[in-house]
């Protein structure tokens, strides 16, 4: 089977490398690819939101199938002319990929099949959202209601804050990624818990679990200063237990897919919920139509199935005719490599060594920021530029073996947090 795959991050690293383990694939090819994809890819220059041209592409290649990593191009569509044009894609349609390209959208859904979340209000104009503060407590949480480049959410401590947010989300101040800003935003109750990510694959009729993880935002130890990308990740996620699992599947998952399948939309992907573990269960606090960034390069440490054939059998509806994915127990873990100046403006063009003498010890690093310049120097291109991967037998294990490969890498103008997994190690050592 010949794959293209969409997408130049740490992600797409990690599905790429995963997918090359298939003897299933034939020829991989990527686009647009980074140096570490191009170990298990041919990559390539393509213009995504050219849908023609990438449907040229898939034709002039033999491609038989079409992995979308990032949600920009399944917002726009991509995976509907695809399909249109008889190829096959892993990834939503542009209208059930709205459950992450419309926070509105996914609360509305949730309203009325019953699914657990936080209370909520949409407004599109300063006015009635102003006056719908009244009906909230604090903290309130204010969101703009498209895809705004990790920027759309604020959660206010005070009603003045909260006035603030309001006003500079109608005026549209979300940077030049922001997509739908400044059209509506949805005001939400706060929610107390634990966050941890759970994933599901499903082919809009069948769903199988696909793991859990937790993510770590903020860009400090200690969970402290600005929201990011995610900075660090380890899967699973313990205080997910197999019951609470099953409770956000059953009351979460399963009523979301269904909804989708009775609205004419039905849900083809990965689904990626974000959840507030709180006293009364797991609440839904946001889904993604896509795998999370770094959250998916732990779960592929850990897949031990096929991806390949579960990719595949999602594209083609067929997941209930395949053995549902299966994952080591070990704990994988993630730490983030970020250029200086992240999640601010970064410092591009460091140089980046050592990679092979960190993955000797049995690390893995994944590529997510990174270019070869015209020497073939390994040079930082963005944020976030490493995923530096281990796995253990604990948290603790897995946590000591990614620091000691990220120890010793060369990569003078990268910082990373040091405190990866402190939670669960919290946990594991109390
Ligand atoms: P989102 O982009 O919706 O995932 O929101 C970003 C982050 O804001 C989440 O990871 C949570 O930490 C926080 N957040 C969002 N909504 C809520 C909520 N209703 N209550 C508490 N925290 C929230
Ligand atoms: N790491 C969070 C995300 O991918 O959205």
């Amino acid at each position: 089977m010949n794959i293209l795959l969409l997408g130049g991050g740490g992600r797409e690293h990690a599905l790429a490398w995963k997918m090359a383990q298939s003897p299933l694939l034939g020829k991989l090819h990527a686009a647009p690819g980074n140096p570490g994809i191009a170990g298990h890819a041919q990559c390539h220059a393509l213009e995504l939101t050219d849908h023609p041209a990438v449907i040229a592409f898939c034709n002039d290649n033999a491609i038989d199938l079409v992995v979308v990593g990032p949600e920009a191009p399944l917002v726009d569509g991509l995976g509907d002319s695809l399909r249109s044009a008889g190829i096959s894609v892993f990834g939503p349609s542009q209208a059930a990929a709205q459950l992450e390209g419309s926070k509105g959208f996914t609360k509305d859904l949730c309203a009325r099949a019953g699914i657990p979340t936080a209370g909520y209000v949409r407004c599109t104009n300063k006015a009635d959202a102003l006056a719908a503060l009244a009906g909230f407590g604090l903290p309130v949480v204010i969101k703009a209601d498209g895809l705004a480049a990790g920027k759309g959410v604020v959660i206010a401590d005070t009603a003045a804050d909260a006035r603030a947010a309001i006003t500079d989300m109608f005026a549209g101040d979300f940077g030049p990624n922001a997509v739908g800003h400044g059209a509506e935003i949805v005001i939400e109750e706060f929610m107390t818990g634990e966050e941890v990510s759970l994933f599901a694959l499903t082919d809009g009729a069948t769903i199988v679990a696909f793991g859990s993880a937790q993510d770590h935002k903020r860009v400090g130890d200690g969970d402290t200063g600005p929201n990011t990308g995610g900075m660090g990740a380890y899967s699973p996620a313990r205080v997910l237990t197999p019951a609470l699992e099953q409770e956000a599947i059953t009351r979460i998952i399963a009523p979301t897919v269904k909804a989708m399948a009775e609205a004419g939309t039905p849900y083809s992907g990965v689904l990626f919920a974000g959840l507030m573990l709180t006293p009364d269960g797991p609440r839904l606090i946001e889904y993604n139509a896509r795998f999370g960034d770094p959250e998916c390069q732990v779960l592929m440490l850990r897949l031990t199935s096929d991806l390949v054939e579960l990719l595949s059998a999602v594209a083609e509806n067929r997941l209930a005719a395949i053995a549902p994915p299966a994952f080591s127990p070990e704990t994988a873990l993630t730490v983030v490599m970020a250029a200086t100046g992240y999640p601010g403006t970064p410092v591009k063009g460091g140089m980046i060594a050592d990679i092979a003498v960190a993955e000797a010890g049995g690390a893995k690093v994944f590529q997510a920021g990174t270019f070869r310049d015209a020497t073939n120097v390994l040079r930082a291109s963005g944020g976030r530029v490493l995923n530096v991967s281990a796995t253990g037998a604990s948290v603790l294990a897995a946590r000591d073996a990614a620091y000691h490969a990220v120890d010793a890498i060369d990569f003078a103008d990268g910082f990373c947090r040091r405190d990866i997994g402190w939670r669960e190690i919290a946990r594991e050592t109390d």
